[in-house]
């Protein structure tokens, strides 16, 4: 996720783009640059780290101009370095473009126009489509950009400048936000409103497949080949706090609300007819072969993905799986080889005790892959093998879009080492490939149940106890519901193995203590659905969360929430959504500070 700005009008160009960036710096911030003509020329600057830091170089190498383009980075290709920041220029530096998304077949791309002699400077996707552009440029921008954006598979927003024609920004969008501001005499393009906020209020929405032109006094928008397609103005109220998290009330519901886009963008160029494609693991499937144990070590959420991941790679590649939180791993004395794969999952790729308890088993010859959210982070440089998670910032400190996309990403690593392995035949994973699909969508419908899960909150959010139950693959989901809540609305919450209810949990029961049921209809569906029963039977509050079935449920759950059907393997990423929204309107409801709980870190570099 980065974030996109581009002004056309009368006042100075830079500043204003700033301004912007500042306020999209929430997309993103590991590199920044802007690009303006001035003089018949394109200028730029561009450089790693904060936006503070361009800054500082703006400061004493002012660019004058009236027309430019901007960019906060958050790198998904090629690790945060002044090269890979944005803007990105064609060969005879006429061209400038900004780019927010990601460019699936820009390995392909690459080949073709460095056969054509097109020389690039960064080893990121975007810089493919800026030489693209080149190609086809004939004397006109908006038609050598639809001829390029006919090549790309992929998302993006982008934000094109040429100094050939200094008096318009051609932007076009697809699966990567996009928005127009309208002023007097100047026009704006943002990946987010309030980039623009502080200088108009009037706003023209993009939608996929569109490409615009801006002047300074027009605002024309096309579809992709160029015939005129006409919108409305929209008058946006919102604050610029509302604004920055997308009209929600905080990140964390926002970032909920991201889910879709983010498996989308997970699976983005991955899932091939059988095979795998993880660009940034250089294992091989002989690497993956040799492999006869692994060990997942991570911590907070980040461990109950690696929990749930056991499941999958033990099922798919028939593989032992060691799972273990960081700070304890780090502690024994484990047993660990060069035919031990072990895997560090870590959102922030910071973690302390993750990267510490990484270190020691790579030491012990351990071949690795860092699962992380964050590209260069400190985990990165241990590991050859990546698996990028690609959900974009995560601002609410309690992780929800990251965890999801972990689940995603362990699912693929698993699949790929079942198909080196012969463990999953073609059959198989067509249909989990199908499955994997269809969660967009599913995500999208189970989001859907928002209102209903915040009326569910409102009735139960001054319990001060909270049992959550799950059995196999909802198990460990049972355990993220419950630091969910707690986490974030300090009620004492505790997730149990359902087949584990009996031998203590039973006896918290009463009819002051909400249990919250993870209950896919799986393999373990009527076991679960037992402790339900007994949970019932001792006069408890009963939340499930399930699918559609003939059962009488209403005789067993006071709240039933369903989620779609999909492959009982895929149910724990459906499932969590209920849960992450069950705590966010609990903790809202109580009014917790949601976004920055009390004693907690983002992320936690110390021991
Ligand atoms: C902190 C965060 C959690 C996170 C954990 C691990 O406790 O508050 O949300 O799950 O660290 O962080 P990591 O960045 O390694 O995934």
């Amino acid at each position: 996720m980065c974030g996109i700005v581009g002004y056309i009008g009368g006042r100075s160009a830079v500043p204003i783009l700033m301004s912007g960036l500042k306020r999209l710096e929430y997309r993103g911030y590991d590199s920044a640059g802007v690009s303006v003509l001035k003089n018949g020329d394109i200028e730029q600057l561009k450089a790693k780290g904060k936006l503070s830091i361009l800054s500082s170089i703006l400061k004493d190498k002012p660019l004058r101009s009236r027309i430019g383009i901007g960019h906060t980075r958050w790198a998904t290709h090629g690790a945060p370095s002044d090269e890979n920041s944005h803007p990105h220029m064609d060969c005879k530096k006429e061209i400038s473009l900004v780019h927010n998304g990601i460019i699936e077949n820009y390995l392909t791309l690459r080949q073709e126009l460095e056969e054509k002699g097109h020389k690039f400077l960064s080893e990121t996707d975007t810089e493919v489509l800026v030489h693209l552009i080149e190609e086809y440029y004939e004397g006109n921008l908006e038609q050598a950009v639809s001829k390029a954006l006919k090549r790309l598979e992929g998302s993006y927003a982008i934000g094109v400048i040429c100094k050939k024609e200094p008096g318009k920004i051609v932007a076009a969008r697809q699966d990567s936000p996009l928005v127009i501001g309208l002023g007097k005499n100047e026009n704006f393009i943002a990946s987010d409103i309030p980039a623009f906020l502080p200088f108009t209020r009037k706003v023209k929405h993009i939608n996929d497949g569109e490409i615009v032109i801006l002047k300074r006094n027009s605002v024309r928008i096309f579809d992709l080949d160029l015939n005129p397609v006409e919108r409305e103005v929209t008058t946006v109220h919102w604050d610029a706090s509302m604004a920055e998290k997308g009209g929600y009330k905080h990140f964390m519901l926002k970032e909920i609300f991201e889910q879709p886009r983010v498996v989308t963008d997970m699976l983005s160029g991955r899932l091939k007819e059988y095979s795998v494609e993880i660009e940034e693991m250089k294992l091989t499937d002989d690497d993956l072969r040799k492999i006869n144990k692994v060990i997942i070590i991570a911590c907070g959420t980040a461990f109950h993905a690696s929990m749930v991941g056991k499941y999958f790679i033990e099922d798919f590649a028939r593989i032992p799986v060691e799972i273990d939180v960081a700070s304890e791993f780090r502690y024994r004395n484990p047993v660990v080889d060069e035919n031990s794969l072990v895997v560090a999952v870590s959102q922030s790729g910071e973690t302390a005790d993750t990267l510490v308890s990484f270190k020691n088993a790579i030491a012990m010859g351990a071949k690795s892959i860092a699962v992380t959210n964050m590209v260069g982070s400190s985990i990165t440089r241990e590991t050859e093998n990546m698996i990028f998670t690609r959900a974009g910032l995560e601002i609410g400190v309690a992780a929800t879009k990251t965890f999801i996309a972990q689940l995603v990403a362990i699912f693929l690593l698993s699949l790929k080492l079942g198909v080196a392995r012969g463990t999953i035949d073609k059959e198989k994973f067509r249909e989990y490939h199908e499955a994997l699909l269809r969660i967009p969508d599913q995500l999208s419908d189970v989001l859907k149940k928002a209102e209903q899960i915040r009326n569910i909150a409102r009735k139960y959010y001054k319990c001060d106890d909270f049992l959550f139950l799950g059995r196999s693959l909802s198990y460990p989901i049972a355990l993220e519901g419950a630091l969910k809540l707690k986490e974030i609305s300090y009620i004492h919450a505790e997730g149990y193995a359902a087949g584990e209810m009996k031998h203590g949990p039973i006896a918290l029961i009463d009819n002051l203590v909400p249990t919250v049921v993870v209950l896919p209809r799986d393999s373990v569906y009527e076991k679960t659905l037992s402790n339900v029963k007994e949970v019932r039977a001792r006069s408890g509050i009963t939340i499930g969360i399930t699918n559609k079935t003939d059962d009488p449920l209403d005789e067993y759950l006071d709240e039933t929430i369903f989620v779609p059907d999909t492959s009982h393997q895929l149910s724990p990423i459906l499932t969590t959504i209920p849960l992450q929204l069950l705590a966010y309107y609990i903790a809202d409801k109580r009014n917790r500070d949601v976004d920055q709980p009390r004693n907690l870190a983002k992320s936690v570099t110390v021991e």
